[in-house]
């Protein structure tokens, strides 16, 4: 078969999918899978959610896109209610988690040039990952994701994550500093979770220097780890807040929260979408944050992390082929000493769809709407293939 006439940004399993429901995706094959990635932390409510659906298709049939130039009503209304949720002042709307990082970029530096300083520099971290757009992509801490794209936007220094002798130093040494950017839980660079103490220094520092604290949420956000936004169980009050991936449960759309003087700093004409915020989005994400809200999603979500990683570390902790198994709420991580890329596919085999990142990192961000059940048979699937392919054959099922 001819290579399909597609740019070649993935590396694509053989697999396509026709529907889903709840925690289940379902091939062109008629073969089921468990969903253990919801399309990298963006389906928290599991696929084809009634409510969600319901919301998409009125709103389909009454207005798609009206543009920015015109009152958006659900956009005011999505606007409140995460303002409510998050404490926030105010609401940017956009399409995609690195566009709400280039907003977020946008108004540290006009935060920056108010306060006199010409080349305004954000302190970024080491293992960062902020998206694909020139501005994000430097920001973000992978040289893979920049090679080749050089020059990079410049304007970010960059720091250890969890280290506050590094940041001290910066602090001292470079009067350029307008905000810090990161994100509470590390996803790409390996489900590492920030020290509780580390992001109440940095929000200390913020403070002192009045610096913009920045928190990219586009991964943890929307009832993942604990809570609705992950700077709520660390007890800290961010600047600015970013959101996207399970905003919309997969109808794209993005969001820049500000408060306090970083949400004064647009002015008509300073920042911009076509689509963002139109009223299909908003539809949608006003139907995912109203039922994260009403059944309590981001409890659920962290009673089923626990659950999960009490079963990990009983079934496999102390193994000798593994390093650490972590995570906060819905985003774990099970660090393998080696690297493990194949067991994708071979979980894939199994009916089970996971993630691997950083080469050793097996990432699960399974569907908030989980029942015990759906946990205990992820956990049992996945600990009985890391024992099989680590060889392990202490406990292996018969
Ligand atoms: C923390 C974080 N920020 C930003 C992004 C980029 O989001 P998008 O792919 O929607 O642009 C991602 C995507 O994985 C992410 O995990």
């Amino acid at each position: 078969m001819p290579a399909a006439p597609l740019m070649s940004t993935y590396g694509r399993l053989p697999i396509s999918f026709s529907r889903g429901e709840g925690c289940w995706l379902y091939d062109t094959n008629g073969n089921r899978y468990f969903d253990a990635i919801s399309g990298i932390a963006v389906c928290g409510l599991g696929h084809s959610h009634p409510a969600v659906t319901d919301a998409i298709t009125k709103q389909a049939a009454q207005l798609t896109h009206c543009s920015n130039l015109f009152k958006i009503p659900n956009q005011e209304s999505l606007g409140e209610l995460l303002c409510k949720v998050s404490g926030m002042d105010n609401a940017f709307f956009c399409n995609s988690g690195a566009e709400a990082n280039e907003a977020a970029i946008k108004l540290a530096r006009l935060h920056g040039k108010k306060r006199g300083i010409e080349n305004p520099a954000i302190i970024v971290m080491e293992n960062a990952f902020h998206g694909r757009t020139l501005a994000t992509l430097s920001a973000s801490g992978n040289r893979k994701v920049q090679a080749g794209f050089e020059p990079l936007v410049r304007g970010f220094v960059r720091t250890p994550f969890n280290d506050t002798k590094t940041l001290e130093h910066i602090a001292d040494s470079n009067s350029n500093v307008v905000a810090v950017f990161l994100e509470p839980v590390q996803g790409e660079g390996g489900v590492t979770p920030a020290d509780a103490e580390y992001l109440k220094y940095v929000e200390k520092v913020c403070r002192e220097h009045e610096w913009l604290l920045m928190l990219d949420e586009v991964q943890t956000g929307n009832g993942r780890t604990g809570s609705y936004f992950a700077f709520q169980e660390y007890g800290i009050h961010p600047d600015v807040v970013t959101t996207a991936k399970g905003l919309g449960n997969g109808f794209p759309i993005g969001a820049c929260l500000a408060r306090g003087s970083a949400a004064e700093a647009f002015h008509p004409g300073s920042h911009g979408s076509t689509f963002g915020g139109n009223p299909l989005a908003c539809a949608a994400a006003l139907a995912v944050v109203q039922t994260i809200q009403k059944q309590n999603l981001s409890n659920r979500a962290r009673e089923l992390g626990e659950r999960l990683i009490s079963q990990f570390e009983s079934q496999l902790g102390g193994a000798d082929y593994i390093k650490q198994i972590r995570g906060k709420g819905l985003m774990i991580g099970i660090e393998m000493k080696e690297p493990c890329p194949e067991l994708v596919p071979l979980a894939q085999a199994q009916g089970l769809l996971i993630n691997v990142t950083q080469d050793k990192v097996i990432r699960l961000l399974p569907p908030l709407v989980m029942s015990d059940a759906d946990a205990d048979y992820l956990a049992n699937t996945l600990c009985t293939l890391i024992k099989l392919y680590a060889g392990d054959d202490r406990k292996r099922p018969r």
